[in-house]
């Protein structure tokens, strides 16, 4: 436990600055993900689509990021309207400038707006889409009454939290002690939870995502995870992805971390190592995210 206070310790000194995300610094990486991804949400949204009726004319995504899931989303549904929908402009700006390039601009529109205060901006929509969103909101169960308002009658609420942590390599990967992806995961644990302890008006809530969904006034909540199976060897755009991974976690952790772990991590991110995840064989990718869906009566 003396470790573990320690670790607190190290991530409270750094405060909100530690914790808060600067998702405009991390577009590029937003832009990635979401690529890296997309074998991953097209099941999701092949699964969405099935499960709606005909008719999904205007799609609301929430916390869109730069809108490359958005532009998913417009794939999807070609008969629909999609509107991206986030705080940060800077966000927005790209999603519009990448609509535009795909030929988009007339089906896909951006609107600033920040959950769940903002939440009567957004449009009524048939579909709301929240990825990885909403646990970036201090309060989730409010936030998820306010999209829950914003739906047409039939309308459907998708969110995309949890799933399983990812991995890249095999357990004993050869460098330092085994197990080192999940020691990592405890940190993020630990990060995370700081994260959204720090959020304006956090509130705990137990992350039963079924439950608040029906708690807000929604039908028929279900929940179906999908497996993103990128194996070794990796392409240029997935290795960079996972290189990114961890070097964030080479920001953030190395000091609540064992020093023989740091070292390793050290060595990951190094280009110059013949070990690092830029020269090795080994690296795949193998992540799960979950979505629960439910319907506005
Ligand atoms: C991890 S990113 C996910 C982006 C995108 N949905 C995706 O799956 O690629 C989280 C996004 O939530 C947005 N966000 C953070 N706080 C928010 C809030 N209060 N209301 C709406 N969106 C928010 C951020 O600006 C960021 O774009």
């Amino acid at each position: 436990m003396a470790h573990g206070h320690h670790q607190h310790g190290h991530t409270q000194e750094k405060g909100a600055h530690h914790t808060h995300p600067d998702w405009v610094d991390m577009l590029p990486q937003l832009e990635r993900n979401a690529e890296v991804y997309t074998p991953l949400y097209t099941q999701a949204l092949d699964w969405l689509r099935v499960s709606r009726p005909a008719g999904t004319r205007l799609i609301v995504d929430a916390g869109s990021g730069p809108g490359a899931v958005a532009r998913q989303l417009a794939a999807a549904f070609p008969e629909a309207r999609v509107v991206a929908a986030d705080p940060e402009e800077a966000l927005l700006a790209r999603a519009a400038e990448r609509a535009e390039e795909a030929g988009l601009s007339d089906r896909l529109s951006t609107l600033r707006v920040e959950l769940p205060d903002q939440s009567a901006q957004l449009p009524t929509a048939d579909l709301i889409w929240a990825a990885r969103s909403l646990h970036h909101v201090g309060d989730q169960r409010a936030a998820i009454a306010a999209l829950a308002d914003r739906l047409a009658p039939g309308g459907t609420l998708a969110l995309v939290e949890g799933g399983l942590p990812w991995r890249c390599l095999p357990r004993d990967f050869g460098l330092g002690r085994p197990g080192l992806q999940a020691r990592a995961d405890a940190l993020e644990e630990q990060w995370f939870a700081e994260m959204r302890a720090e959020l304006p008006g956090a509130k705990e809530d137990t992350e039963d995502w079924a439950a608040l969904l029906t708690d807000a006034g929604l039908t028929g909540a279900t929940s179906r995870t999908f497996l993103l199976d990128l194996p070794a060897p990796l392409d240029d755009d997935a290795r960079a992805f996972v290189i990114e991974l961890w070097k964030r976690r080479a920001d953030t952790f190395p000091g609540s971390m064992a020093a023989d772990d740091a070292e390793v991590l050290a060595r990951l991110v190094d280009p110059d190592d013949p070990r690092s995840l830029y020269r090795r064989d080994d690296v795949f990718l193998l992540a799960a995210h979950t979505v629960h869906m439910a319907v506005r009566a």
